[in-house]
C-alpha cells in the first residue's frame, strides 16, 4: 500500500515539496502539527533502525508518523494520544467487527483459562466444531476444511490441492489481483512482488480480470484451477462484468478446471451476504477464508474444499500440516466470528450502511464531478475511483489530514479503498462523509498543482 512504487512515493514527495511553495494550500497539513515525544520518537527509531528503514522514509515523506496506541471500536489512537483514525481500511477485512471487539476478547480471556495452540496431529474438538459450523455456513458439498495461519498460506493450499486432485499444473490468475506472499501466492501474483526475489514456482499465468476471451484461451487441458478474488480489492475493488463469475464457472465445468474464489476479503458479510460469491449464485469448488474471521484477535485461516477434493490426502493424511494452523484458541474465535457474521440481522445491518454510504456518496460525486468519478460497491466493499493514478494517494493523504484511515489501492491507484468496519453505527457515515467531503476538496485543489510538477519532471528527466 504506503510502500508503493517509486512513481507514487515522488508524487508524495513532490507535493510534500509543493505544499511548502504553493500559496493558498496552508490549511494542508503535510508534517505532524506537533512534535512526537521522546517515546514515540524511539518507537520510530527502532522501527527504522530494527524493521524497515524504507517503510519509515516513505510514512516520513506523507507526512504520516501515527503509531497505533489505543484501539477501540472503529478507532485507532495515536500512541502520542492526541490524533484518532477512523479505520475505513481495516486491514481489508482483519477488523469487520471493529478493534478488540469486546465479546470477542471475553471469549478469547475465557479460552486462555483452558486452552493453548493444541496439538495439530492430534484430533480436536475446537477445530471439528468450526470446521462443521464453516461448511455448514456453505452451498453444496463445500464440506471440508484446512486450516492455516495466514491467507498467502490458505491459497498455496488451495493450489496443492487442485493440482495433485486434477493431476495438472498451469494455474490462472488476474492481472492485478492479490493473493499473498508466500511461494505459490506469490507466483499467482504481479511481476513487480515477485522479480526482485529471483525465480518463481513455474505454472502460473495471469490474464485480464473480466475478459472472458482470453481466460478461455488460456484455460488449456493442463490448467488445474482458476483463482479469482470474487471482488478484487487490490485491483481497486473491481466489479466483476455481468455474468462474468458464471462464465467462468461454465469454463471450469467444461474443462474439468477447479475455480478457487479467495475470499480473504470479501467474505464473512462484507459484501452483504455471508460470502460474496452468493451475489453471483455459483459455487466454487475451494473457497479461501483469512483476515476477518481471526476477529482481529488470533491468527487463523482456512481453506474450504469440496468434498471430493479430500481425496488428494488419502494417501497420506500427514502429507500437508501447519503447526499453529487452526490453533484452538484461534478456532473458538474463528467460530463466534462466523456466527455473529451471518446472523441475518448482522447482514441486515451491513447492508443498511452501504445504501447510506451509497446515497451520500452519490452527493460528494455530484460535488467533486470530474474528481471522484465513481463508487464502487458491492455491500461495503467500496472503492472511490477518481479522476488519475495520482489522485488515490492524493485523496490517502488527505483523507489521513481529516482523520480519516482510507488507503488506495495497489494495483490501481486511481481507486481509494473504502472498507469500515461493519458494526459501525448508521450515525457514523454521516460523520465519515463530512469528512470525506473536506478530504476530496483538498485533494481536488492540489491535484492540478501536482500534475503539472510532475509533468515537468518527466519532461526535465528525458533531458537528462
Ligand atoms: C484477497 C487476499 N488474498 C490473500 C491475501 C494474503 O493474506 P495474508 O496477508 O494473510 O497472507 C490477502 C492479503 O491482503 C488478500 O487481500
Amino acid at each position: 500500500m504506503l510502500t508503493n512504487p517509486q512513481s507514487d512515493i515522488l508524487q508524495m514527495e513532490l507535493l510534500t515539496r509543493l505544499h511548502k511553495k504553493a500559496p493558498g494550500v496552508h490549511h494542508m497539513n503535510f508534517s505532524q502539527k506537533n512534535k512526537p515525544s521522546p517515546f514515540k520518537q524511539r518507537v520510530i527509531e527502532d522501527l527504522k533502525d530494527h524493521v524497515s528503514s524504507g517503510k519509515v522514509a516513505v510514512f516520513k515523506k506523507y507526512g504520516i508518523d501515527f503509531v497505533t496506541g489505543r484501539r477501540q471500536g472503529a478507532y485507532l489512537w495515536d500512541i502520542d494520544g492526541e490524533k484518532r483514525l477512523f479505520n475505513l481500511h481495516c486491514n481489508g477485512g482483519v477488523f469487520n467487527l471493529g478493534h478488540r471487539n469486546e465479546e470477542l476478547i471475553d471469549l478469547l480471556k475465557e479460552s486462555l483459562g483452558e486452552l493453548d495452540i493444541g496439538n495439530h496431529h492430534l484430533i480436536s474438538k475446537f477445530r471439528a466444531e468450526l470446521a462443521r459450523a464453516l461448511a455448514g455456513s456453505m452451498p453444496s458439498d463445500l464440506d471440508y476444511v484446512v486450516f492455516g495461519v495466514g491467507g498467502g498460506e490458505a491459497v498455496d493450499l488451495a493450489f496443492k490441492v487442485a493440482r495433485a486432485y486434477t493431476g495438472r499444473t498451469r494455474i490462472i490468475s488476474a492481472r492485478g489481483g492479490y493473493h499473498g506472499h508466500t511461494g505459490l501466492a506469490l507466483a499467482a501474483g504481479d511481476g513487480k512482488y515477485r522479480n526482485p526475489f529471483g525465480p518463481s514456482a513455474p505454472g502460473f499465468f495471469q490474464v485480464p480480470f473480466g475478459d472472458l476471451d482470453t481466460l478461455s484461451e488460456a484455460a488449456d487441458s493442463d490448467t488445474a484451477a482458476i483463482i479469482l478474488e470474487t471482488i478484487p480489492a487490490t485491483l481497486g475493488v473491481a466489479l466483476p462484468p455481468q455474468n462474468y463469475l458464471q462464465s467462468v464457472r461454465q469454463i471450469c465445468d467444461d474443462r474439468g478446471i477447479l475455480l478457487i474464489l479467495d475470499e480473504v476479503q470479501t467474505g464473512l458479510g462484507r459484501t452483504g451476504k455471508l460470502w460474496a460469491f452468493e451475489h453471483f449464485d455459483i459455487v466454487p469448488d475451494i473457497v479461501v477464508l483469512g483476515k476477518g474471521l481471526s476477529g482481529g484477535i488470533y491468527p487463523i485461516t482456512a481453506t474450504v474444499l469440496r468434498q471430493p477434493l479430500e481425496a488428494v490426502f488419502h494417501d497420506d493424511p500427514f502429507i500437508h500440516v501447519s503447526t499453529f494452523g487452526g490453533a484452538e484458541i484461534g478456532c473458538r474465535i474463528a467460530r463466534r466470528v462466523l456466527e455473529i457474521s451471518a446472523a441475518p440481522e448482522f447482514l441486515d445491518h451491513v447492508n443498511l450502511l452501504a445504501s447510506r454510504f451509497a446515497k451520500q456518496i452519490e452527493g460528494l460525486r455530484q460535488k467533486h464531478a470530474g474528481f471522484l468519478v465513481q463508487l464502487r460497491q458491492l455491500g461495503l466493499m467500496m472503492g472511490l475511483e477518481l479522476k488519475d493514478e495520482i489522485s488515490g494517494p492524493l485523496l490517502t493523504k488527505t483523507a489521513y489530514d481529516q482523520d480519516l484511515l482510507m488507503i488506495y489501492a495497489n494495483n490501481d491507484t486511481r481507486v481509494c479503498q473504502l472498507l469500515p468496519p461493519l458494526i459501525m453505527r448508521p450515525e457514523e457515515v454521516d460523520w465519515v462523509i463530512e469528512r470525506l467531503d473536506l478530504a476530496l476538496s483538498s485533494a481536488r485543489r492540489l491535484r492540478p498543482v501536482v500534475g503539472v510538477k510532475t509533468r515537468l519532471e518527466k519532461i526535465i528527466h528525458k533531458f537528462i
